[in-house]
Formats: structure tokens, C-alpha cells, sequence
């Protein structure tokens, strides 16, 4: 089982995140974007995405209104944040178009069948494992994904230019004196302690070698589109 990095502070006030991340409701509606375009190709009648990472369910949500007939198996391994996705989450449970799955997620894909699923997405998950478990996982999503599938991954993807990334990290860390004005001081501590964290050598996620990860994996039409501060969406097409 893989660490848990969400609990805490940043758990309990997770739905204040868009605070510290003004561009978090545009970022999001990319990568649904990315996911609606291409279902528009897709002409089964059901389209299977698994969504890496559920935390309070606000991709989710936006995944599975890209197109109608997404249903969503979400996984998260943090049981503060999966609460906080059942409720936020509740009728799309019971129409039976998501299901949350309490899981780490290489271990979950390791259970899944070859070539079984049309769209993996996820939002701000995949920079939280370590370079190992990366490696792990994207071998994991290259195998079950289908051939022509579709991987979205929107998340805090480094410049490999070294000022550029400064010069990022340090406009995300000044958004989080937001959380000062607001009385929040702990939370600002939370999240720039995570940022802290997600720059470790074994953690940090740079654009170059996503790009080059997933072009290795047989990915075609790999794209980086969508950048604000840190956060960027790659994603590319199962050959
Ligand atoms: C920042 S939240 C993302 C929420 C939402 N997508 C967003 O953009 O606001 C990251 C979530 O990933 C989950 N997570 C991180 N590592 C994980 C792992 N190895 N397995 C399953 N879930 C994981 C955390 O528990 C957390 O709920």
C-alpha cells in the first residue's frame, strides 16, 4: 500500500482549495473537456473510464457529465477524502454512474484485464507517488488501456527550465497567503509543507519526461496543453 498524503488539515478543508489555486475550476473543465471531444470518437454505448484519485469528487463530477454514457469507477486510497466524495458525489452513485473504489491505485490497475478500458483521467494525484510507483502505474495504464484509448492526466507537471519552475512555485506558494486573510494559517502550512514534499528528487514530476514516458509507452498524438503556475494537462493516445 502506497502513503497516504491527504489527511489532516488539507482533508478537512479541501473544498477551500480553489483558494489557493484560483485557475482549479478552469484546469478541472480541461481535462473534462479533453475527456468530451474525445468521446465524441468513441461509438460504443458505453464508455469505461477509471478516474486515478477521487478526492472530493470535483473532476469526478465534470468526467462524468463529459459525455453520457461515462460511467466512472474512481479510486482513492485516503477514507477522509472518499467520504467527502460520497456526498459530493451521491447522485451519480445512485444512478450507478460512479462507483468509489477504496484502493491504492497501482494496485487496483494491477487487478484489471489487458486492454479493458477506454479512458483513464485523473486530477492532481499522480505527482503524489514517487518516481517508482509513477513508473509502476504508467506501465499499468499502458496495459489497460485499449488500443485507440484515450490517458488525460491533469496535475502539477514541473518546466524542466529550472527558472521557469522557480518562478512557478513561487507564484503557487504566494497564492497560499490567501489562506492568511482568511484565518487560516495551518492550512497555508499544509499545503506549502506539500509542495515542499512534491519537490523531492524521488517525487518531482517534470513535463519532459512525462511526454517522453508516455511516447515510450506507445502513445501517440502526446500533447501538453493547458499550463497555470505548476499545473498542466498532458495526455495522449493508446496505439
Ligand atoms: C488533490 S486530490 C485530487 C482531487 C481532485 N481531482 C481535484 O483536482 O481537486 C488527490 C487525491 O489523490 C489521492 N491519492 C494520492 N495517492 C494515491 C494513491 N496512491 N492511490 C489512491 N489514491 C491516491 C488522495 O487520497 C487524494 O484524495
Amino acid at each position: 500500500m502506497t502513503e497516504q498524503r491527504f489527511s489532516g488539515k488539507i482533508s478537512e478543508k479541501y473544498s477551500l482549495y480553489g483558494m489557493g489555486s484560483p485557475h482549479h475550476d478552469e484546469f478541472e473543465e480541461k481535462i473534462a473537456e479533453i475527456v468530451g471531444e474525445f468521446s465524441k470518437k468513441i461509438t460504443d454505448e458505453k464508455i469505461r473510464l477509471i478516474e486515478l484519485g477521487c478526492g472530493d469528487g470535483s473532476t469526478t463530477i465534470r468526467l462524468v457529465n463529459a459525455d453520457q454514457r461515462i460511467a466512472v469507477d474512481t479510486i482513492d486510497n485516503e477514507p477522509s477524502m472518499i467520504e467527502q466524495a460520497k456526498n459530493n458525489l451521491k447522485e451519480f452513485i445512485e444512478k450507478g454512474k460512479v462507483k468509489i473504489i477504496y484502493a491504492d491505485v497501482v494496485e487496483y490497475l494491477q487487478k484489471l484485464e489487458n486492454s479493458s478500458v477506454d479512458i483513464i483521467a485523473s486530477g492532481l494525484v499522480i505527482h503524489n507517488l514517487t518516481g517508482v510507483q509513477r513508473t509502476e502505474l504508467m506501465n499499468e495504464v499502458s496495459r489497460v488501456l485499449k488500443s485507440g484509448g484515450l490517458f488525460v492526466n491533469g496535475d502539477k507537471i514541473a518546466q524542466s527550465d529550472y527558472e521557469k519552475h522557480q518562478e512557478d512555485l513561487w507564484n503557487q506558494i504566494q497564492a497560499y497567503d490567501l489562506y492568511l486573510k482568511h484565518g487560516l494559517p495551518e492550512l497555508r502550512k499544509g499545503w506549502i509543507l506539500h509542495c515542499i514534499e512534491d519537490e523531492k528528487e524521488d517525487r518531482i514530476m517534470y513535463d519532459d519526461v512525462e511526454v517522453e514516458r508516455l511516447k515510450d509507452l506507445g502513445f501517440k498524438d502526446v500533447k501538453i496543453i493547458f499550463r497555470h503556475w505548476m499545473d498542466a494537462i498532458i495526455f495522449g493516445i493508446k496505439r
